[in-house]
C-alpha cells in the first residue's frame, strides 16, 4: 500500500506534490518520487528513505512542471531503493501506483519479449511499458489506459502522465481507492481527501472499476465498461487544521490527547444523554441471531474487547476472527449472522475481503469505520462510523478507543432490545459510558509517572502484559503497541494462562505489566502476579486505588481512576498509549512512522 497523487495546475506543481505526499506518508514511507512534464519532457526525483529524502533532492535538484505525479511507498515487490521507487517510467509514460498487479510476471515477459527493457524489481513498471505501446501503436492516451486496464489483474490505483499531453494526469482504481479534487483553475487525484486536503475539500470519490481524466478545469471519468459517467461531488470537512502536530511532539502524543473529545464526538452519536439510552438508529437487533466480527491489528483487539462486553451484557454470541484467516476458510455462517466489520481506515485489504466474502453470501454486513468515505463504508449495509478525526500516526490510538465506544453502545442497545436489561439498567449503562471521556481526560494525568517508567523499561528486550476478561484483548493491544513504538518483542497474555508456557520467560529482567482493575477478577489475577515475583519478575502493577491498597509490596504501581467496569478498557488503554509512547521517544523510534509498518495496509 502507498499513497499517490496527480496535479494539474497552472503553476510548478512539486512543491504541492510534495506536500501531499506529506499527507500520504501514513500509507508508507519507505520511498518516495516525483514525476512532472517539465518543458514538455519527463523529468523525476526518487528517494530512498523517508519523505525527507526526496525533499532534500528536490530542494538540491528542482522539478519545474505544471503536471506532475507522486508516490509514497511501502515496498511489496522490489526492495526498497531509489530504482525500485515510482514514479516509473516507459518512453512517454510516467505511472505511480498503489496496489499489486499480480499477473505483472506474465505480462513483463510478454513485454519483454517484444523488446521492452525493465530497469525495477516492481510489478508497476509493467503498467508504463503497457500503456508506453499501446501509445507507441498509435491509441490516444485513453484508449492506451483503458486497454491496459483491461489485462490487469490484482488491485491498482494509479496517476499517469504522458509526454506531450500538458493538460493531462489520467487515474484508475481497482481495489484501491482513489479520489478527484476540484480546485479552481486546478485539478487533482489522489489517494484520499487527505492527499488532496490541502488543496481543496471538493471531492468525487471514484468507485470500482472507474477510470478518470483530469485537466485544469475539469474531469471527466468512465465507468469499468468505457462510459462516460458522473459521480457524485462531495465538500468534505475541511480537516487541514486537524492533520497539523499542533503543540505535540509527535501525531502519537497529539492522538492519545485527543481521546477524551474523539470518544466524546463518538459517543455523542450512538447516545442520546437526555433519553438515557442509545440512539434509534444504532442497529436494529432483530432478526440478528449472531455477531461475526472481522479485523486486524488493533481494530482486533477492539472487537475482542466488544466480545468480552456484548456477550456478557447483551447475551449475543459474537464470533471474532482475524480477517486474513477468516477469508481463506469456509467459516460457518448461518443467515442470523451480522457480520461487523472493524476498520480505522476502511480500506484494509483483508478485512474488506472479508467483509466482500459475506455479503457475497448473502449475509448482513456492518462496518465500523473511522474514514466514512472508504470502501467499507460505502459496501457494507449499515455504516457504523467513529468521529475520532484523522488518525495520522501509523499507531492507531483515538481510533480504537472510539471502535470500543461504538461496541460498547452496540452492547447496551443490543441488551435493552432483547430484553436482557430494564430501563434502569440501561439508564446505569449509558451514564456509566457518558462517564468515560472525563475518566480518559484523568488518566492522562498519569503521564509524567509513565515517562518515568518510560526510563526504566527503554532498555529491556522483552516484556509481558498481562490481563483477564477484557483486560486480556488489553494486554495483547498493550503488547502490539508496545512492539510497534519500540520495538521491543512483547506478548499479552490471559494472566491466567501465563503458568501453561510464558512463565517460562519470566526471569529477573524481563518487565511484566499487569492489569489489574479492583473487580471480581482481582484476586485471581493477584496470584498470577504472585507466581511472576515468585520468579523475581518486575513488575508493573496498572490498577485503581483500590486495588493499589491491595498490591504487593514488591511491585511498581500505576494508579488510574476508579472507573465502572463498563469502560476501563477505555481507561486502561490510555497507561498502555503512554508506555508504548515514551518508550519509543526514550530509544529514538520514530513512533509516528515506525520500520516496516503502514497505517492503511491494502495488501494482502
Ligand atoms: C495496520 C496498522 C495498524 C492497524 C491495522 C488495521 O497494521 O499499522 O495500526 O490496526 O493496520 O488497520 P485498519 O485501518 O483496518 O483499522
Amino acid at each position: 500500500m502507498c499513497g499517490i497523487i496527480g496535479i494539474v495546475a497552472s503553476s510548478n506543481v512539486s512543491g504541492q506534490l510534495l506536500e501531499s505526499l506529506q499527507r500520504l506518508e501514513y500509507r508508507g514511507y519507505d520511498s518516495a518520487g516525483i514525476a512532472t512534464l517539465s518543458n514538455g519532457e519527463l523529468d523525476r526525483r526518487r528517494a530512498k528513505g523517508k519523505l525527507q529524502a526526496l525533499i532534500d533532492v528536490v530542494s538540491t535538484s528542482p522539478l519545474e512542471g505544471q503536471v506532475g505525479i507522486g508516490h509514497t511507498r511501502w515496498a511489496t515487490h522490489g526492495a526498497p531503493s531509489a530504482i525500485n521507487a515510482h514514479p516509473h517510467l516507459s518512453g512517454r509514460v510516467a505511472v505511480v501506483h498503489n496496489g499489486i498487479i499480480e499477473n505483472y510476471v506474465a505480462l513483463k515477459a510478454d513485454l519483454m519479449a517484444s523488446g521492452h527493457v525493465f530497469e525495477s524489481d516492481t510489478d508497476t513498471e509493467v503498467v508504463a511499458h503497457m500503456i508506453e505501446a499501446a501509445l507507441a501503436s498509435g491509441a490516444a492516451p485513453l484508449e492506451a489506459l483503458k486497454s491496459t486496464l483491461d489485462r490487469l489483474e490484482g488491485a491498482y490505483a494509479l496517476a499517469v502522465i504522458v509526454e506531450g499531453e500538458n493538460d493531462l494526469v489520467m487515474g484508475a482504481r481497482r481495489g484501491s481507492p482513489l479520489v478527484v479534487g476540484y480546485g479552481d483553475g486546478e485539478m487533482f487525484i489522489g489517494s484520499d481527501a487527505l492527499a488532496v486536503g490541502p488543496f481543496t475539500n471538493r471531492i468525487t470519490y471514484l468507485e470500482e472499476g472507474d477510470y478518470v481524466a483530469i485537466n485544469r478545469e475539469s474531469a471527466r471519468i468512465f465507468d469499468a465498461e468505457g462510459n462516460s459517467v458522473e459521480r457524485a461531488k462531495h465538500t468534505v470537512a475541511s480537516s487541514a487544521v486537524l492533520v497539523e502536530k499542533g503543540n505535540y511532539r509527535h501525531f502519537m502524543e497529539k492522538e492519545i490527547h485527543e481521546q477524551p473529545d474523539s470518544s466524546q464526538h463518538t459517543l455523542a452519536r450512538y447516545i442520546d444523554p437526555v433519553a438515557g439510552s442509545p440512539s434509534e438508529h444504532i442497529l436494529d437487533f432483530t432478526g440478528i441471531s449472531r455477531l461475526q466480527v472481522v479485523a486486524c491489528g488493533t481494530a482486533y483487539y477492539a472487537g475482542l474487547v466488544g466480545k468480552y462486553l456484548i456477550e456478557d451484557i447483551a447475551g449475543i454470541p459474537v464470533d471474532i476472527e482475524i480477517a486474513s484467516e477468516f477469508r481463506y476458510r469456509n467459516p460457518v455462517m448461518d443467515p442470523g449472522t451480522l457480520t461487523v466489520a472493524i476498520s480505522q481506515s476502511g480500506e484494509t485489504a483483508d478485512t474488506l475481503a472479508a467483509l466482500r466474502w459475506c455479503k457475497e453470501r448473502g449475509l448482513r454486513t456492518a462496518a465500523i469505520v473511522n474514514a466514512h468515505q472508504s470502501t467499507m463504508a460505502r459496501e457494507a449495509d449499515i455504516v457504523l462510523g467513529t468521529y475520532a478525526g484523522p488518525e495520522i500516526c501509523v499507531l492507531s490510538t483515538k481510533a480504537f478507543t472510539a471502535q470500543i465506544v461504538v461496541l460498547i453502545s452496540l452492547a447496551i442497545a443490543g441488551a435493552r432490545q432483547r430484553g436482557r436489561i430494564d430501563v434502569a439498567t440501561e439508564r446505569r449503562y449509558v451514564r456509566e459510558l457518558l462517564e468515560a471521556p472525563r475518566l480518559i481526560a484523568q488518566t492522562l494525568s498519569i503521564e509524567r509517572q509513565i515517562a518515568n517508567l518510560a526510563q526504566d523499561l527503554m532498555r529491556s528486550c522483552d516484556m509481558l502484559f498481562l490481563g483477564r476478561g477484557v483486560m486480556y484483548p488489553m494486554a495483547m493491544e498493550g503488547a502490539l503497541k508496545l512492539k510497534e513504538s519500540s520495538y521491543i518483542h512483547a506478548e499479552g497474555c490471559a494472566a491466567g494462562e501465563m503458568k501453561h508456557g510464558p512463565i517460562s520467560l519470566i526471569d529477573d529482567v524481563t518487565p511484566v505489566v499487569v492489569l489489574a482493575p479492583s473487580d471480581e477478577l482481582f484476586d485471581k489475577t493477584m496470584s498470577n502476579l504472585r507466581e511472576v515475583i515468585a520468579r523475581s519478575g518486575p513488575v508493573t502493577m496498572i490498577t485503581d486505588a483500590e486495588g493499589a491498597a491491595r498490591a504487593p509490596s514488591e511491585v511498581r504501581v500505576i494508579i488510574v481512576p476508579t472507573g465502572p467496569k463498563l469502560i476501563n478498557a477505555l481507561i486502561y488503554a490510555v497507561p498502555l498509549q503512554l508506555i508504548a509512547y515514551h518508550i519509543g521517544v526514550c530509544k529514538g523510534t520514530d513512533v509516528d512512522q515506525p520500520r516496516n509498518l503502514a497505517k492503511s495496509v491494502t495488501v494482502e
